[in-house]
């Protein structure tokens, strides 16, 4: 079987590897041995996963030689609290974990970026592992070392950064993974290639739909090529003071779109028509040309994901928008590309092109 190794520096942090290959989750075991020394692991995982893929986890660890800890959360946004966490540094306290524990992320980005933050704080800080398994965290979520949970004033207000000490991703277990989830994760892989790579981009149009037919070679390549995206932006501004920023393409209007539309609409849903509306408003700028505008949306929905239809008020989704420039006190920021394949930040775009921009995506 293939295998591909993104190595990722992050400037201040110790190097580790991303690994992507089918099957990997049977010999994580075998991967972690080389890492760590530990008599333990701990696994953090949700109920949906704990059933499928936990116990390939487990038997792999074990055979291994681990001691294998085990803590499942309540799966969904909707638990990526502090609160739900608790029960979860009560079972590796209970366990006797000690500063060398490796404890592993089993999940999408919500087990990922709630077990970062366990692992970064528990006894000051463990080593972390992040094995994702939703298309999302495989190619974003687990590359960047963001961890925290919500609170009710916001999304991700609480958290700190935590780098893994290695990423293990095995495609083979998309196959349990719902359909809308898969669409979400791609939504992520367009911006990808819109941000940083015009040959990826017509890689894409080509081959999208093998994604659907869970062609695990070709999801291999495309996790391991966008995983090398966001590694590379991410080692070149790993706090976020720059071009960090491009990767919010898509997300100035979608974040508004999720907010205004009370999630009914998914992340990967939003970012869609969020990148429908930010081709549009470099369209209208001149950035682009309406060829390359055309060719984002036609991938958008070779994904199955919106890139129109959308019911909500304008002077809604506007005053969104505005609520998060007063949040960080500046002005509206917009990633808008200026050919395919790369962006530039604007933040003097035309309150009118904006508005168009919205009404577009009805
Ligand atoms: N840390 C970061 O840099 C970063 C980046 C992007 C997103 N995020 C976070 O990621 C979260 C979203 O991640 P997500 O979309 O993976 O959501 P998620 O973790 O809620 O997973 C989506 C659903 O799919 C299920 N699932 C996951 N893998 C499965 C599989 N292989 N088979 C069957 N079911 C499976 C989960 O149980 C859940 O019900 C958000 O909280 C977001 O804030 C973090
Ligand atoms: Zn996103």
């Amino acid at each position: 079987m293939s295998q591909s190794v993104v190595p990722v520096n992050i400037p201040g942090a110790a190097s580790y590897e991303i690994t992507v290959a089918p099957g990997l989750l049977r010999s994580a075991g075998e991967r972690l041995r080389k890492l760590s020394k530990s008599d333990k692991a701990a696994v953090v995982t949700d109920a949906h996963l704990a059933a499928t893929h936990l116990p390939i986890l487990r038997e792999s660890l074990q055979r291994s030689g681990f001691e294998v800890i085990s803590a499942t959360l309540p799966a969904g946004e909707d638990h990526k609290t502090l609160r739900d966490l608790l029960p979860v540094y009560d079972v590796l306290l209970g366990a006797r974990v000690e500063r060398s524990t490796p404890v592993l992320a089993l999940g999408g980005g919500v087990v990922g970026d709630m077990t970062g933050f366990v692992a970064a704080t528990v006894l000051r800080g463990v080593p972390f592992v992040q094995i994702p398994t939703s298309l999302l965290a495989m190619v974003d979520a687990s590359v960047g070392g963001k961890t925290g949970v919500n609170h009710a004033i916001g999304k991700n207000l609480i958290g700190a950064f935590h780098q893994p000490v290695a990423v293990l991703i095995d495609p083979e277990v998309l196959e349990t993974l719902p359909e809308r989830e898969l669409r979400g994760g791609l939504a992520e892989c367009i911006k990808h290639d819109v941000i940083r790579d015009a040959e990826g981009f017509a890689a894409l149009e080509e081959n999208i739909g093998r994604a659907f037919a869970l062609d695990v070679e070709y999801l291999a390549d495309l996790i391991a090529h966008n995983v090398a995206i966001k590694a590379r932006v991410v080692e070149a501004d790993p706090f976020e003071r720059g071009e960090r920023a491009h990767l919010n393409f898509g997300h100035t209007f979608g974040h508004a779109i999720e907010t205004v539309s009370h999630y009914s609409y998914s992340h990967g849903e939003c970012v869609a028509l969020g990148m429908v509306a930010a081709a549009f408003a470099a369209t209208r700028l001149g950035l682009i040309d309406s060829g390359s505008q055309r060719r984002i949306i036609n991938v958008i929905q070779k994904a199955g994901l919106p890139t129109g239809g959308l019911k909500l008020d304008t002077d809604e989704v506007m005053d969104a928008m505005h609520f998060d420039k007063k949040v960080r006190s500046g002005r509206v920021r917009f990633i808008l590309p200026d050919r395919i394949g790369h962006v530039i930040i604007r933040d003097d775009v035309p309150e009118p092109i904006v508005r168009e921009a919205v009404e577009s995506l009805r």
